[in-house]
Parts: structure tokens; C-alpha cells; sequence
């Protein structure tokens, strides 16, 4: 995306272990052409997750579950990941996904419209995952700091949209709902916000 392919590859390389659920999923990805986190992106979710001895996650815009099934594995036996998506195929292919993982007791999964589905939940989140349509991006700010606990993290993915946020030209409504994001996070007093140019750009934001 926006790093060096030739760096990606170095990367990817360092941590490259055989996983079928993982590489199943993959080639989906890649036979559909669809955008999910991939291995580099997922094992920093999976990191954050341990690193604030998360339990409770919630993703929005969870797709067939690739993101979701790092959090899980990131979980204790009694952790829970909620996944939201608009497609009840999607859900289908996550919940056969986590069995075959073995994880199907560390999944439920909503399907909808994500704010909809995240503004009936519980609030004390560990972590938030953002991966929804970049346009509900602003909006998704108050309420995942709402549901989130002190000290919990809201994470959203491809912040630096394919690189696009530093090009003069400001007509693609889409880079422009991204730089709104970036911006309102940045300008919270109650986060505390780091933007990491990983594959695609990742803000992270710790709830103070
Ligand atoms: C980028 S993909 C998610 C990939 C997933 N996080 C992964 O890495 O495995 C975004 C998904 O969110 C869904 N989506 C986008 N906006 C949504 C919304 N507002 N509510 C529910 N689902 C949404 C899309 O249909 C798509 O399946």
C-alpha cells in the first residue's frame, strides 16, 4: 500500500507461520478481491488486545471474520469479540471460519448497520476495531468513546487511505471523511491518539 513493497515483503517474511484457518480466509481474499487486514495488520490487533488484557472487543465492519479471528485468539477462554457487517453471508462464512478454528464460543456476531448494532451494546469495551465505510468514520468517534472503558483503545483502519490524505487534490469525498476522522481524533482531549503508517495507516486511540 503506502509502504515499500520490497519492506512489506521483508516484514511479512519475519513472521510468516503456517496457519490454514488464516490462509483459507486469505484466499478468499484474494480470489474475491476483498479488503481485509492481512497477517501484518493482524497480528498488531492481536498485540493491542493483549497489551490492555482485553476481554470485551468490538469490531465494526467485521466482513467474514479475518480481524475478528486475531482478536479472538488474542482473548482469554472467556472473552468475547462482537462482529457487526451488513452481510448475513459474511456472517456465515465468520461462524464456519470459528468453528473450524475452534473458537465459535468467542464470536457473536450482529448483522446490520454497525452504529446501529454498537449503540445497543453494553459499554466497557477493552477495544474497539473501526473498519466501516470511511464516510460513518466521524461518527463512529463519540460512540465508540462512549462504549469504550478507561484505558481502552479505539483502533481504525486505513487512516493514510492508500496515501491519498497528503494529495492537494480534495474532491474524493472519501480521503476527505478520513482527514475528518484523523482530525477529530487528534483534537479530543478525552484520547490519546497515535497515527501508525502501517500497510494502509492505522489511528490508534487510548481512552483517557
Ligand atoms: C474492510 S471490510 C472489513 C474487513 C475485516 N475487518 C477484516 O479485516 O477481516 C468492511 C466490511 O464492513 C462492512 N460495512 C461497511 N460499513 C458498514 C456499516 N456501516 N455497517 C455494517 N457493516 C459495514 C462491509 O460490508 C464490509 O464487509
Amino acid at each position: 500500500m503506502i509502504v515499500e513493497p520490497r519492506i512489506e515483503s521483508y516484514i511479512a517474511s519475519l513472521g510468516a507461520q503456517p496457519d490454514p484457518v488464516l490462509a483459507a480466509m486469505e484466499a478468499l481474499a484474494e480470489r474475491r478481491h476483498f479488503p481485509i487486514v492481512g497477517r501484518q495488520t493482524g497480528s498488531l490487533l492481536s498485540l493491542f488486545a493483549k497489551a490492555v488484557g482485553a476481554r470485551r472487543v468490538l469490531e465494526l465492519g467485521s466482513g467474514y471474520g479475518y480481524s475478528a479471528l486475531w482478536f479472538a485468539r488474542a482473548l482469554p477462554e472467556d472473552g468475547m469479540v462482537i462482529c457487526t457487517d451488513h452481510s448475513s453471508d459474511n456472517r456465515d462464512l465468520a461462524l464456519g471460519y470459528f468453528r473450524t478454528a475452534g473458537l465459535e464460543k468467542r464470536v457473536e456476531f450482529h448483522v446490520g448497520n454497525a452504529l446501529a448494532i454498537a449503540r445497543d451494546q453494553k459499554p466497557g469495551f477493552d477495544v474497539i476495531f473501526n473498519d466501516i465505510d470511511k464516510e460513518d468514520y466521524a461518527a463512529s468517534v463519540p460512540l465508540a468513546v462512549s462504549l469504550l472503558r478507561s484505558g481502552g483503545l479505539f483502533i481504525t483502519d486505513n487512516t493514510l487511505w492508500k496515501g491519498k490524505v497528503v494529495e492537494a487534490d480534495t474532491s474524493d469525498a472519501l480521503v476527505e471523511s478520513v482527514r475528518a476522522f484523523n482530525k477529530l481524533v487528534f483534537s479530543r482531549p478525552d484520547l490519546e491518539t497515535v497515527l501508525l503508517p502501517v500497510r494502509d495507516g492505522i489511528t490508534v486511540c487510548r481512552k483517557k
